[in-house]
């Protein structure tokens, strides 16, 4: 771990349907940190939700969005941030999550992402003809971004619980080892 970092935040990174804001939420309530998610950040700055930006703006103007939010993340401390699940993608972002969390990446397998987005509607890069391809392409993409986190957590044979209290034991690992 590079040791220009003060780390006093928790970053839950990974693909759509990893459990990022049910797990930081618990990660937050256990901790008594606060919860920060980047998607609700970027509706609450806009009054759009992430589907409206998409469609009427585009998907670079909602990458850029992105970009801003991680800057504005800079100075908090005690925090769990939920990241979008494209936003590692750009090396900038998980450079400057890394300035002030720990970057913990929740990582599923195609079939086990499939089976928890199936029934939700919310999230414009799934409503394809073939989301389930679509899921394997965009993993495969991605995979060597997300494997830039700290830690990779497998939850696909994991409760929520579990996993975050997996988030937790890292978390304070690190703040012994430094
Ligand atoms: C996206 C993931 C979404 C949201 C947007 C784009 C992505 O967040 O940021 O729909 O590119 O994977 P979640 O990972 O919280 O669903």
């Amino acid at each position: 771990m590079q040791n220009n970092r003060r780390i006093v935040n928790i970053a839950l990174i990974g693909f759509m349907g990893t459990g990022k804001t049910s797990v930081g939420r618990l990660v937050a309530e256990q901790l008594h940190f606060n919860y920060l998610d980047t998607d609700e950040m970027i509706q609450a700055a806009t009054g759009k939700t992430i589907a409206e930006i998409f469609s009427t703006c585009g998907e670079p103007a909602f990458r850029a969005l992105e970009e801003k939010t991680v800057a504005e993340l800079a100075g908090k401390t005690q925090t769990v941030i939920s990241a979008g699940g494209g936003l590692p993608v750009n090396p900038q972002n998980l450079a400057g999550l890394k300035t002030h969390a720990l970057v913990v990446c929740l990582w599923a397998s195609p079939t086990k992402i499939w089976e928890r987005v199936r029934n939700q509607t919310h999230r414009p890069l799934l409503q394809d003809a073939d989301p389930q391809k679509k899921i394997c392409e965009l993993l495969a993409v991605r995979a060597p971004f997300y494997k830039q986190a700290d830690i990779l957590l497998n939850t696909d044979s994991r409760s929520l619980r579990e996993v975050a209290q997996q988030v937790i034991h890292q978390f304070r690992l690190q703040a012994i080892r430094r």
